[in-house]
C-alpha cells in the first residue's frame, strides 16, 4: 500500500518525544551495504533531526546511535555485531545512550533474536521499509526504556513524503521501488525487503522536478529491481518521464534485472543518451546456463548476450557492468570456464566478483556439492586478472579521445590536487586544474588510461 508520512503514526510519536528530550541531544548514523542503504540513511538523518536531535560523525557525543546495516555477505553480518562490541562501553557510561539496529541484519529473525536477547544494551531493531516507525521506536524508550524487536516482513508499506537530510548537493538518490520477488536461490535480499512495492510516477516525477530546480546534476533512481517497476506506467516510460524534464542533468540507475531489459528500454535510453547516462549494470551471476538455472536467474546465457548485444549496438559509447558469483554450490571448472567466456564475449567495463557466501535461510545454503574454499580463492583471483585486462584494453582505446564529464571533487595524491570527474558512462577521470569546475559538465581529453582510471585535462575547443 502506498500511504503518505501522514496516514501513519509518525507525528503522533513525534509531537511526543518533543516533549520528553533536551535541546542539544546528538545521533550518529552508520551506514553499511548498499546505495538503498545510503539512501535510507538519508531519511534517518532527516528522520532524527525533525525529533531534534543535530547530527554528530562522533559516537562519544552521542545520545542515538543508528546503525544500518547490510546481510549480503556472511563479512557483512559479522561487522554488525562485532561493532556493536565497540559500542558496549559507551552504553556503560551513557545509560540513556540509545541504539538502534536497521537495514537488513535487522529482518533477519535469528540475528534479531540474538541481538533481544544476548545485546542488552540495543534498545531496537528496526526492518527496512519500516522507517516512519522510527519516532514509536525511539518513543517507547525514552518513556518506559522498553525494548523493541519488530519483525513482520509482511506488511511493506511505500511511506511518501518523509523527512530527508541529502549527503550530496550535486547527486541525489531517488528510489522508485523496494523489495524484491525474484528469490534468486543464493540471496537475501527478498527476505529482508520483502516484496517489491513501486512508488507512484506523480510522486517520482516531482521529486525529480523539485531536485532539478535544486540544482541536482546527477539523479539515481535506485530499486533492488530497478527494471521492475510498475505503476500506472513501466520503467522505461518512466524514464522517458523523467528524461523530458528540463534542465542540464543526467539520469543513472540501478540494479536492473537482465530478464527485465526490454528492447523498449533499450530503445528509450538510446533516444535520450546521454541525458539518461549510456551505461548499464547487467548482472550476469555466472556464464553457465546449469549454474544460472540453480541459481533461479530466470534467464540463460543466450538471452544475456542478446541483451547485451543490443545495448552496445544501440547505444553508442555505452559502458556495461556486471556483478558475478565465483564458487556458487556444484559450480564445475567448465562452468567456471563459462564465466570467463562471457567477460571475454561482452567486454565489461566493470566487474564486481563474489566469493559465494552461505546465507540462512536461503535455498542455496542447502545445497550439496559445495566448492572448497582455494578453489574459490584461485578462480576469483583468475578471474580478475582477467577482467583487468579487459578494461585496460576498453580504456585504452579512449586516450587522445575528448570526453564530456561531471566534475564531483577533489583529491590530494602524492601532494598533487587532482579534480575527480565522472563521464557519462561512468568512467572516473582524475585532471589537475587551476581552477576549480566542481558542478560543472566539462570536456575533457583523455591522455592516460590505467584499467579503472582514466586521466586527463581541460579540452579547450580549436586547440591540438
Ligand atoms: N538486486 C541486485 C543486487 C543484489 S546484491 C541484483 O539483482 O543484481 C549485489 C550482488 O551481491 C549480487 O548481484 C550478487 O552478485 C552478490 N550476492 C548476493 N548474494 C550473494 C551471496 N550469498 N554470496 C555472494 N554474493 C552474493
Ligand atoms: Fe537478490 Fe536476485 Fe533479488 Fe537481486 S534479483 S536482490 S540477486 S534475489
Ligand atoms: Fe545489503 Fe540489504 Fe543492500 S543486504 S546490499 S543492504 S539490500
Amino acid at each position: 500500500m502506498n500511504l503518505t508520512v501522514k496516514e501513519t503514526d509518525y507525528y503522533h510519536y513525534r509531537d511526543k518525544i518533543k516533549g520528553l528530550i533536551q535541546a542539544g541531544l546528538k545521533a550518529y548514523v552508520l551506514t553499511f551495504g548498499c546505495q538503498q542503504n545510503e539512501s535510507d540513511s538519508e531519511y534517518v538523518r532527516g528522520i532524527l533531526s525533525d525529533l531534534g536531535y543535530s547530527m554528530t560523525e562522533n559516537e562519544e557525543e552521542a545520545d542515538v546511535i543508528i546503525i544500518n546495516t547490510c546481510a549480503i555477505r556472511e563479512l557483512a553480518e559479522k561487522k554488525v555485531l562485532s561493532l556493536l562490541g565497540r559500542f558496549k562501553p559507551l552504553k556503560k557510561t551513557k545509560p540513556s545512550l540509545i541504539i538502534g539496529v536497521i537495514g537488513c541484519v535487522a529482518a533477519e529473525g535469528h540475528v534479531v533474536e540474538r541481538l533481544r536477547r544476548d545485546f542488552h544494551y540495543v534498545t531496537f531493531t528496526l526492518m527496512p521499509n519500516r522507517l516512519f516507525e522510527l519516532p514509536r521506536l525511539i518513543y517507547n524508550y525514552l518513556d518506559g526504556e522498553e525494548r523493541t524487536f519488530l519483525l513482520d516482513n509482511e506488511e511493506n508499506h511505500v511511506v511518501e513524503a518523509l523527512p530527508r537530510i541529502r549527503k550530496e548537493a550535486l547527486r541525489a538518490w531517488v528510489s522508485i521501488m523496494y523489495g524484491c520477488n525474484n528469490f534468486c536461490s543464493y540471496c537475501i535480499v527478498p527476505y529482508t525487503r520483502g516484496r517489491e512495492h513501486s512508488r507512484d510516477s506523480v510522486e517520482i516525477i516531482n521529486e525529480c522536478k523539485e531536485l532539478v530546480s535544486q540544482g541536482y546534476k546527477e539523479i539515481t533512481l535506485l530499486g533492488q529491481n530497478v527494471n521492475s517497476y510498475k505503476s500506472d506506467v513501466d520503467f522505461a516510460d518512466l524514464l522517458r518521464m523523467i528524461a523530458e524534464i528540463p534542465g542540464e542533468f543526467i539520469i543513472r540507475f540501478m540494479t536492473s534485472h537482465p530478464k527485465d531489459a526490454t528492447e523498449k528500454l533499450i530503445e528509450v535510453m538510446a533516444e535520450y543518451t546521454p541525458k539518461i547516462a549510456p551505461y548499464f549494470h547487467l548482472p550476469l551471476q555466472s556464464g553457465s546456463d546449469c549454474i544460472l538455472k540453480a541459481m533461479n536467474r530466470r534467464y540463460n546465457t543466450e538471452r544475456f548476450l542478446s541483451v547485451a548485444k543490443s545495448l552496445k549496438e544501440k547505444i553508442p559509447g555505452i559502458a556495461l557492468s556486471t556483478d558475478v558469483i565465483v564458487g556458487f554450490p556444484g559450480e564445475t571448472d567448465e562452468d567456471f570456464r563459462g564465466t570467463l567466456n562471457i567477460l571475454k564475449t561482452v567486454g565489461f567495463d566493470f566487474v564486481y566478483a563474489f566469493i559465494f557466501s552461505e546465507r540462512v535461510g536461503t535455498p542455496a545454503a542447502k545445497m550439496e556439492n559445495k566448492v572448497q574454499k582455494e578453489i574459490k580463492s584461485e578462480r576469483i583471483t583468475e578471474l580478475l586478472a582477467l577482467q583487468d585486462d579487459i578494461a585496460l584494453d576498453i580504456n585504452k582505446k579512449l586516450e587522445n579521445t575528448v570526453v564530456t564529464a561531471l566534475v564531483f571533487g577533489s583529491k590530494e595524491k602524492r601532494g598533487e590536487v587532482f579534480y575527480e570527474a565522472r563521464t557519462f558512462n561512468n568512467k572516473l577521470v582524475h585532471f589537475k586544474s587551476d581552477k576549480s569546475y566542481i558542478n560543472e559538465f566539462i570536456k575533457l581529453k583523455i591522455t592516460r588510461a590505467a584499467p579503472y582510471m582514466l586521466y586527463g585535462e581541460i579540452y579547450i575547443e580549436g586547440e591540438e
